[in-house]
């Protein structure tokens, strides 16, 4: 799917961000599993990651950042009317993290629900509540990307465990004078799959009856570089842009070469590239927003930024936005 946005404009209105407080190194990693540091940093970029307590679950996560999101845009709960939930670790298979997430902050005119899509969730999050506004079928909508990944990795397989980390990350979305989303490419090949999945996990039998992510990393890689680069060509042709007109690229942070692979492929300079992997890990549908609110304090996102998101994650999965930004969002973090 691409579209190029021709309608209402609508934009982010408020972010917010959630990360757990337990640091986890490469070092601490090394105890667990046969790794080190060099090698964790030198194939992955990772320094250390967050990782969720025990009893925190995803709405755990969710939640602050959603309040910070909702304090920033200045928007009462009571008048969000959908909230959708990108995560492929929801608290329970149901009720969804949307439905629990909007009774906790007090929602009772909201349609809410979750929504499955890997490390590119929270794009196809953001398209989803954008069509919904643009439509008229909502006016204001909070769109949560977030996960837990700790919970369902194996920690004793040290190809997965190295990689990712939890946290979470919200965002308002309304109508706008000006500005906001120019348009949108999502697309899907589940035909590579079972490179990056959770067999056990649903209602397909499984012989081996554990529930961890099992991951072909090199097909992961070969897989991200490519559609990393052709998402963000296919949206900025869509939208009749460049990359010289974009003021910054915020790229799933899933590993540092994948990021550098796809940023020389497309000619981005260093100065418009975020990158936060090294403190966070691969956090999922967290790693977006986390990335944004980064940018946001260190002042690399003003209105007027013209900004590029790129995913892409299990499914296969991947999608691109790209947003001219209208709100001042630094203090996103919760
Ligand atoms: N520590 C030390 N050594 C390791 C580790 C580790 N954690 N993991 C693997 N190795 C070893 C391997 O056994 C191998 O040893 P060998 O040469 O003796 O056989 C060697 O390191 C090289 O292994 P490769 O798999 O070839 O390493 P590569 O350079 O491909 O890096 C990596 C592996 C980091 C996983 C890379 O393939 C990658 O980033 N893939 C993409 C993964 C990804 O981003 N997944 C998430 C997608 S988003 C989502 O939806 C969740």
């Amino acid at each position: 799917m691409i579209a190029k946005v021709d309608g209402p404009p609508i934009s982010i209105t408020g972010l917010g961000c959630y990360v757990p407080e337990r640091v986890v190194t490469n070092d601490e990693l090394a105890t667990l599993v046969d790794t080190n540091d060099e090698w964790i940093r030198e194939r992955t970029g990772i320094r250390e990651r967050r990782i969720a307590a025990d009893d925190q679950a995803l709405t755990d996560l969710a939640l602050p950042a959603a309040r910070r999101a909702l304090e920033m845009a200045g928007v009462e709960p009571a008048s969000v009317d959908l909230v959708v939930v990108a995560t492929v670790t929801p608290d329970m298979a149901f009720p969804s993290a949307g439905a629990l997430i909007a009774d906790q902050l007090g929602m009772p005119d909201a349609a809410a629900y979750d929504l499955s899509a890997g490390c590119t969730g929270f794009v196809y999050a953001i398209v989803q509540a954008h069509a919904m506004l643009a439509a008229g079928l909502a006016e204001r909508a909070l769109v949560v990307g977030g996960d837990v990944l700790s919970t369902i990795l194996d920690w004793t397989d040290r190809s997965t465990v190295v990689l990712f980390g939890d946290g979470a990350g919200a965002v308002v979305l309304e109508r706008v004078e000006r500005g906001g989303f120019l348009g949108f490419e999502l697309g899907a090949d589940g035909g590579g799959g079972s490179n990056l999945w959770l067999p056990g996990s649903g209602s397909r039998k499984f012989d081996e009856p554990e529930k961890f992510v099992k991951m072909n990393g090199r097909e992961v890689f070969k897989f991200a570089t490519r559609v990393m680069v052709s998402s963000a060509e296919a949206i900025l042709a869509e939208c009749g842009k460049t990359v010289e007109d974009v003021d910054l690229y915020v790229p799933h942070q899933a590993n540092v070469r994948i990021i550098d692979h796809a940023a020389r492929k497309l000619g981005f300079p260093d100065e418009k590239i975020v990158v936060n992997v090294e403190r966070y890990g691969n956090t999922s549908s967290g790693s977006i927003p986390l990335a944004l609110a980064d940018a946001a304090e260190q002042g690399r996102l003003e209105p007027g930024t013209l900004v590029l998101l790129t995913g892409m994650g299990a499914g296969l999965t991947w999608g691109s936005a790209l947003i001219e930004w209208t709100t001042s969002t630094t203090g996103a973090f919760a």
